[in-house]
Order: structure tokens, then sequence, then C-alpha cells
């Protein structure tokens, strides 16, 4: 029926029309020029993104119609990155909380907020894998890890979306980006060229782009990067190969911002007639912002150089979506009957408190200095980012109210009140500051204190698009803040804010404890309080590996054991020291091989102990099942949730496998001393690889299980597989 209807349309439609739904449009400001007015009424725009009110929205759905020729309404898009009024923390946190059922309600509360504003298209999930902390916008994806990444893009993509056929009320389209391969820019330079041999795109790249598809996103975003010579928006076998005709994505595929003609730049077409031609064969059905479609399709088809088909499918795609998003039926968005649309309400801000809490990780714990004793009677509150409302939002955040957000300073005032006395000192202006006369007073405060909470890392514009960076050590003179306040002898409490893995060691080394808070959204403040003070058990682990040095990168836990591992995981050596004899192994002179802190790590206040791994049936038919049980106890005094995960590793295969991948993960929820047994079952799809031929392959051998609380899991069991 629905697809009736888009054929009788597509059939009146003109070729200048249709080029018009290709076209989206950037909305330059409060009004717009008669020119792009007439273009709506011309039916020559299929799309806006970056809207400045619901009104202006309106405004300009009714141009399309109301007086265009055939009355097709247009998609508004925008970038609805980690929530929309209600800041919730950044995706890399969110993947650090292994709590996929809390990050689809977080996206559904973004989805209603911004539906409300008129929004009907959320350009997220972004699932680029990153393994490498200088790309900047390693902060708005869910880490190193595939299935991590997958699990959580695809809890956005129904949490946006919703699960019907046609999204319902308080729904918006999601957008899985940037396909593929952006997340392995060279040297973790911004928009740099990527190459990825295609078995590691399929394995590792490609695996939460897929899943979003399963989850049935509606649409998907062009990466700007070139990937293997051919820069994705114009990358035939990527769009039309792989995500359209082998995963039978039936959405539309929308360039991200002049990629299309950046093709010129790239050099893949010597102009931007060119980059049309190029990207539209390749398979994008939408260019955003800039006008190679707009301005050159209609010839180009006209001229015989674009077949019609290829714009017919396109256009197909993008009516077939708008249908779905429900815009032919209610092409207006009704302002909301009483709520401010600019104050989160009750209930979005617990959940942004839960899922900021839930994130945060503890890295450090001597003496258990955390949580907060009940003797401690005055606190030093220092740090650039104790008291900084904007940069605790992160990147991406622009929809969001500064003013509704909750710093650390203020949550932590309200929980003392007069019990325990504060006394803050900022001693830095700001994160990247080198002027140290602010340090003294920081003293002062930190002597009259029986502990010290430092507040550091790195603000919001740091991180996100074009925020790369060469040094990941903390900005400004921020360590020097942490060791001047260690020699007071005074505990130090290090609390990182940050939108990516920095370098810790040093700060970490100067602290009794040190807390991974990220950039927590709307409510990081009380949610770190939260924390601080033990109202639950830190139970965040990280999502992608902590290098020692930047020399270390890109480093994750999924690497192969090279012909010549390093024994130990080892090890720097001392200055001094003879190198002969030096070992032949992978490793550096100067450096431990082993991460900071490994991915899936995160402290808790309790502790977890696994056993009784039993790994079922012990030698397993190809097709078959494996079943892995074990236990998991709370061996501490207090209650805690654990993030219990389970890592495979294919001994040995046609093709060289890692040494060990993640394949499941469950968070388990213990009383003090209780214990809960833990079940996974592993499906034949979960231990094959990607051969040679790029296809699905399962070879029978030995396979090993580890199971614990981070991706150095220990306890182990193994499982061979046999010929069906
Ligand atoms: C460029 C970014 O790469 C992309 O993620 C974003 O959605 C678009 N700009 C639109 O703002």
């Amino acid at each position: 029926m629905a697809d009736r209807a888009t054929a009788d349309l597509l059939a009146r439609m003109t070729l200048a029309q249709k080029v018009g739904q290709m076209a989206q449009l950037a909305i330059p400001g409060d009004e717009l020029p008669d020119e792009t007015l007439d273009a709506i009424r011309a039916g020559r725009v299929g799309s806006f993104l970056n809207t400045r009110s619901l009104e202006q929205r309106n405004r300009l759905q009714r141009i399309a119609v109301e007086e265009s020729p055939l009355g097709i309404p247009l998609i508004f898009g925008r970038d609805v990155i980690h929530g929309f009024k209600t800041i919730f923390p950044i995706p890399l946190a969110q993947a650090a909380t292994f709590h996929p059922q809390l990050v689809e309600e977080a996206a559904a509360t973004a989805a209603r907020e911004a539906r409300e504003a008129g929004v009907d298209w959320a350009f997220a999930p972004m699932v680029d894998i990153a393994r490498d902390p200088r790309w900047g916008r390693i902060a708005e994806g869910f880490g190193e890890d595939p299935r991590l990444a997958g699990e959580m893009g695809a809890a956005v993509v129904r949490g946006f979306q919703g699960d019907g056929d046609v999204l319902g009320p308080g729904r918006v389209a999601a957008c899985a980006k940037h396909f593929a391969g952006y997340g392995a820019v060279e040297a973790g330079r911004e928009y740099n060229t990527t190459w990825i041999p295609e078995q590691l795109l399929r394995e590792i790249h490609l695996v939460p782009f897929k899943a979003c598809v399963d989850a049935g996103v509606f649409t998907v975003m062009s990466a700007f990067s070139d990937l293997n010579g051919v820069p994705a928006t114009g990358n035939e076998r990527l769009l039309r190969g792989i995500l359209k005709a082998e995963w039978g994505f039936s959405g539309f595929v929308v360039s991200d911002w002049a990629a299309v003609t950046e093709l010129v730049q790239h050099g893949l077409a010597g102009d931007e007639a060119r980059a049309a031609v190029q990207a539209v064969r390749a398979g994008l059905d939408m260019e955003m912002a800039s006008r190679a479609f707009a301005d050159h399709l209609e010839r180009l088809v006209e001229d015989g150089i674009v077949p019609l088909g290829v714009v017919d499918g396109a256009v197909w795609r993008i009516l077939t979506i708008k249908r779905r998003v429900g815009l032919f039926e209610r092409p207006y968005v009704e302002p909301p009957p009483s709520r401010c649309a600019s104050a989160a309400g009750y209930g979005e801000l617990t959940l942004a408190r839960q899922l900021a809490r839930e994130s945060v990780v503890l890295l450090k714990n001597d003496d258990r200095v955390l949580p907060v004793r009940p003797d401690v009677r005055s606190i030093a509150v220092v740090g650039p980012l104790a008291d900084d409302a904007r940069e605790q939002l992160g990147c991406w955040a622009y929809d969001g109210d500064a003013g509704a957000s909750v710093t650390a300073l203020s949550a932590l005032r309200e929980r003392c009140g007069s019990g325990i006395a504060l006394h803050h000192e900022k001693g830095l202006a700001d994160c990247r500051s080198d002027d140290r006369h602010g340090f003294d007073a920081a003293v002062a405060a930190a002597l009259r204190s029986d502990l010290v909470l430092a507040f550091v890392g790195e603000g919001g514009n740091l991180t996100g698009e074009a925020r790369s960076r060469a040094f990941l050590d903390l900005p400004g003179a921020q360590n020097e803040l942490l060791s001047c306040l260690a020699q007071t002898g005074r505990p130090l409490v290090t609390v990182f804010m940050a939108g990516r893995p920095l370098i810790v060691g040093r700060a970490c080394e100067l602290s009794r404890a040190a807390v991974y808070a990220w950039h927590g959204g709307t409510m990081a403040g009380p949610a770190i309080a939260d924390v601080l003070f033990g109202d639950l058990s830190p139970c965040g682990k990280l999502p992608v590996s902590f290098p020692r040095t930047v020399g270390q990168v890109p480093i994750y836990y999924s690497g192969k054991n090279t012909g010549r591992p390093a024994r130990g995981g080892a090890r720097g050596i001392p200055p001094g020291t003879p190198l002969d004899p030096v070992g032949f192994e992978s490793t550096y002179l100067d450096v431990d091989v082993t991460p900071e802190y490994p991915f899936g790590f995160g402290l808790s206040y309790t502790e977890f102990q696994y056993g009784d791994l039993r790994v079922t049936p012990a030698r397993a038919r190809d097709g078959e099942p494996v079943r892995a049980a074990f236990r998991v106890t709370n061996v501490g005094d207090v209650s805690g949730v654990e993030v219990a995960q389970l890592y495979v590793r294919d001994r040995v295969a046609s093709v060289t496998r890692p040494l060990r991948e993640l394949k499941r993960f469950a968070r388990v929820a213990l009383e003090a001393k209780a214990s809960a047994v833990v079940e996974f079952t592993l499906a034949p799809a979960d231990i094959a690889f990607v051969g040679n031929d790029m296809r699905a392959t399962i070879e029978p051998g030995v396979f090993d299980v580890f199971v614990g609380g981070d991706s150095r899991a220990t306890l182990a069991a193994v499982f061979e597989l046999s010929q069906a």
C-alpha cells in the first residue's frame, strides 16, 4: 500500500523534483534567502539540517506541503548526539556503562525532546570504531570493540525509532554514521586517509553498522574519509555493494557535510559535476550541504551520463523513509502543550544522573580512600573542571542548556551541607592554562582539608570533530597542580573529566584514588558526588584501552600474538641498563607494551571473584551452540554491580586470530557476600571469522574461553570444535 503510494508519487515527479529530494540544505540563520524559499516552492529541496526553531521548521514545511507542486514534505535533520536539552554523558561514557537498556532509554528521551523541537531525524549513533585517542571524535562513539559498539549502536537506534514500521509519537529517524572506516584515520589526524584491509573492515569497522542495519536504522551517513583510495562518499563497493546489496539496507544514505564536493579535493573527481556522478553511482542518495546534485544531476541524467534509474532508486528510498517517519500524515510538529522546552524535567534528570553515574570508572583506590569516609570533616575541591557547567556537557551539546547542568562543586555543596566544610579553589583558570598563580591558594585549601578532590582533564571543546590532539597528557599545568596538591600529604582523589583516554599515569601515581568521569552531561556533578560518597559502588568499565604514552597508539586489547610475543607483557628498560643482550621480542625499549589501563577495566568499592567456569560441550560439533556458565561472587562487604565479560580465542586458524575477542557481557548486581551464576551461549556465528575469501568462516579446532572483570580475564576453559 505504502509502496504503491510511493510509486504513484514517483511517477508524477519531474526530474527536477526528483533531484530536489536528493538535496539537503543547511539553514544559515533565522531568515532564509528568497531563492531558498523559492526552491522549496518548486520542490527543489528535500531536506534541511539545523533548523533554528520549531516555528521556522513548520513555516518551511508549510511551504513544501502547501505550495510546492506535489506537496512532498521536507525532512529536518539535526545532530542529536548524546541528548538534546537534557545532555547525557558522551557516547564513549555511555559505552562505559555496558548497559544497552539504559542507553536505549536515554536515546528515547533525546528523541522525545528533539521531536518536540521539530527534529525528524537525528544524525546518530556514531558507531565508528576508534582505537586512537588522538582522534577527537573518539568521544562520539562507543570505543574500540565492535561487539560493544554494535550493541550500543543498536540500542540508540531502538531508542530513537522505537520498533514500529512507522515512527510513533516522540520518535525520530536514526542515522548510523560515518560509513565507514572514519575511526581509523591515520595518525589520529582528523579527516585523514584510511587504509583498511577488507578483512579488518569486515571484522571490526563494519560490525557495528551491520548491527544498526539489523536493528532497522532508517538512514546511514557516508564518511568524509578516503577508504583504500576511494573516499567513502564515492565508494560504490561500500555503499551500493556491501550496505545495500549485501546487507539489504532499504533506507537511504546521506553524505556527510559537503563530502560530495570534497571528492574534488580528495582527487577522485576533477570537478563538482564529476563528483556528483561518482557519488550517485556509488549509491549515495542525499547530498548534505553542498550542491553538486542540485546543480548538476538533472543535466547529467539528460545527457545520459547518469541513468534515470539511479536517481529513481535514490528518490524511492528517500520517499519511503519520509513515509515511515510519518511525514506524509503529520508534516507539522505541534509545540509541546505545557512543558517549557528549555528545561529538562525530573524524569530526564534522574535518567541522566543514572547513566552518568554508571559510566564512572574507578581506576585506583589505595587504602580505600573512597568512598569518602564518615570522619572527613573538610574537603578541598580544586581544579579547573570542578565547577564548569559548559565543559562537562562535552562535545556536540549545542542544544543543551548549560544553565541546567549541575557541576560537581554545586552537587558537593548540596551534599555536604553544614556537616563538611568545602574549600573551593580552581588552581588553574581553565584546563589549558599554564598560569600557576592560583597554585598557592589551592595548596592552602588542601592544607586546611582532610581530603582533596581535584577535577582535571580536558574541556568539551578539546574533543569532538576537528579536535585531534598529538599530545594526550593533561593539558596546561594540570599535572603540576596535582603534584603540588600531592605534596601537601593530604589524601588526593583525582577526578578526570575528558572525552578520550588521556595519559593519566603520572596523575594516578600522585593520587591515592582516581576516577574517570568523562564528560558526564547535565547531571555529571551529582553523579560524581554519588560515586565519591558511595551511594553506589562504581561499576563503569573502560570501553577503550588507555595508553601509557602516545607512542603506544593505536593500542587495543584484541591484538594478535605476533611470531615473537612479549613475555610477561614487558617492559621498559630503565636508563643506564645495558641494551645487550636484548630480547628479540615484540616490545618497546622504553615502555611496557601493556596499556596503562586495559579495555573492560574498572574497580569497585567491593570485590568480585570468578569461579566454577564450565564450558559445555567440551567437544562441540560445527553448528552446535556452546554454553559457558560461571559463578561471580561479591566477596566484599558492600553491594555492587559487576560487568562480567567473556572473551574467546581461536587458537589456530587459516587466518591468524586475535588473542581474545569480547563475545558477551552482562551486568550482575550482587549484595555483599552474594553470588550468582552467569550463563552465556555462544552461537556458531560468535566464533566465525572473515576468511581469506572474505566470507564468514568457522574452522574446527581448540578455542579458549576467558571470563572475568576485564580484558585480562584469567579464568579459562577450552572447548574443541569438530567437523559436523
Ligand atoms: C559533520 C559531521 O562529521 C557529522 O557527524 C555531522 O552529522 C554533520 N557535520 C552535520 O552537522
